[in-house]
């Protein structure tokens, strides 16, 4: 091979993730240089406060707190954007993309959100995006889907997108517990955020779905059009009568293709417990993608972590500059010109539930209860009913799962099922997927 071309980088951002990126850069360079024929050089790092102790060392004159030096240097011909957030990166973002430089980043908040004017921006001035490590981290997802799926029409995703949900529902599963308390477990061993909202409530899962779904679907997808709902109303009994069921419970992110309309949620699912996504442990990731010419495959690892992340972020700068070197140019389909979706509204949706109610122990109920399903057409496939009642207000968990039903026949249903004066509280439904 002729001798490596180099290339000037700048970071913004060396936090967890940028110190990994750091790291690899410096384990890894020999390697880049040899193989494929790229020389990488950190010219600018900026971050907030450049007094902090690091676990990186750099060359004098490179770090500094101001991130328009990391911009502005003429030298930097890919920045790299990791500091999280939506301002002031996304500022950041776009003016490195108007001053003609490449941007690899990590954060899909910032893409999902403001994904158009980034890509537009880069289509204008002739600049690439690459953003492996925005959705699982050091699965290679993107890559799968842009480069190696590229024959096949993507005809279904199902995804553990989340690897805090993933932790916490795993930890309720195997050791049992309830969620408050799972949570800050979690919370004490680094797998859960000190404000975990964004990651419980589904619009973490629901922001990487619309990122998955541009580059699967081509069509933009904002993440508020994706049916969501977390997992905090998960109670151990539901993992129990999951588990009598022969299901584990399971956030999956899901997005289909039907003929033309795409059909895009995010939401605990009850998953028959040998199907490979129940067995999906702990904080760790997996999608299976169906393609229309290789059928389902499935992609699984390490969806965060300062060097799973650093590994995707880096992958992208190799990548990036070996285009540049090449070919002079992006590569990448202009995202930005996407036609906007389809969506299928939520109340088309069809699945099969769980329900679980909770009635006074008295004859009678469940055939009120049956009677409310059958006028709205949803069929029952199965009846737990446990015995005597044990609780001093007399009630007793009912169980029923169902055949396929809209979403609309459901929530007419629960809505006149809540007003029967058997039920004492809100029933708890759960979609279920047959994987
Ligand atoms: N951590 C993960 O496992 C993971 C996984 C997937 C994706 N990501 C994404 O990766 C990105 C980075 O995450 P992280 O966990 O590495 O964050 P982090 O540890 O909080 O690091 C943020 C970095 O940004 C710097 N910074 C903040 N404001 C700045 C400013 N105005 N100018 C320059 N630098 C500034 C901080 O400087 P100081 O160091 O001086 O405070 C710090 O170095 C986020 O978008 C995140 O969503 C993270």
């Amino acid at each position: 091979m002729s001798d490596p071309k180099t290339i000037g980088v700048g970071l913004i951002g060396m936090g967890v993730v940028g110190e990994g990126v750091v790291q690899l850069l410096q384990e890894r360079s020999d390697h880049f240089k040899s193989a494929r024929g790229v020389d990488l050089v950190l010219k600018r790092v900026a971050v907030r406060d450049i007094s902090k102790p690091r676990d990186v060392e750099l060359p004098t004159g490179v770090l500094t707190d101001d991130a328009n030096v990391v911009i502005e240097d003429p030298e930097v011909r890919i920045v790299i954007e990791n500091m999280g957030g939506l301002e002031p990166a996304g500022e950041f973002c776009l003016r490195a993309l108007q001053a003609g430089k490449d941007l690899v980043t990590a954060n899909k908040a910032l893409l999902a959100e403001q994904g158009g004017d980034l890509f537009d921006a880069a289509a204008r001035h002739n600049a690439d995006i690459a953003y492996e490590a925005s959705v699982c981290g050091g699965i290679p997802i993107i890559r799968s889907l842009t480069d190696g799926l590229v024959a096949n029409r993507i005809e279904s995703m199902y995804g553990i997108l989340n690897g805090t949900t993933n932790y916490i529902l795993t930890k309720m599963t195997d050791k049992g517990g309830e969620f408050d308390s799972i949570l800050r477990q979690a919370q004490d061993l680094g797998f859960a955020e000190a404000d975990p909202t964004m990651d419980i409530d589904g619009t973490d899962a629901a922001q990487k779905l619309s990122l998955l779904s541009r580059i699967a679907f081509h069509t933009a997808l904002p993440p508020n059009l994706i049916l969501k709902e977390g997992i905090s109303h998960i109670s151990p009994l539901d993992i129990d009568f999951a588990k009598e069921l022969g299901y584990t419970i399971k956030l999956l992110a899901i997005a289909k293709s039907k003929a033309g309309r795409i059909e895009a949620r995010v939401h605990p699912s009850l998953v028959p417990s040998g199907a490979l996504l129940a067995n999906i442990k702990d904080e760790f990731n997996a999608v299976e993608i169906v393609g229309s010419a290789v059928g389902p495959q499935v992609l699984y690892g390490r969806g965060a972590g300062q060097l799973p992340t650093a590994s995707a972020v880096v992958s992208d700068l190799v990548d990036l500059a070996e285009r540049r070197l090449t070919r002079n140019g992006p590569s990448r389909s202009p995202l930005s010109v996407l036609p906007p979706s389809a969506p299928i509204p939520p109340e088309e949706i069809e699945t099969s539930f769980y329900c679980r109610f909770t009635v006074y122990d008295r004859p009678g109920v469940l055939a009120h209860i049956a009677r409310i399903f059958s006028e709205v057409g949803i069929s029952i496939a199965t009846v737990i009913q446990q015995g005597r009642s044990e609780t001093e207000e007399g009630t007793v968990p009912l169980i029923i799962t169902t055949h396929k039903a809209k979403e609309a026949s459901m929530r007419s249903a629960v809505d006149e099922i809540n007003n029967l004066d058997v039920i004492t509280r809100k029933p708890q439904i759960i979609r279920i997927e047959q994987l």
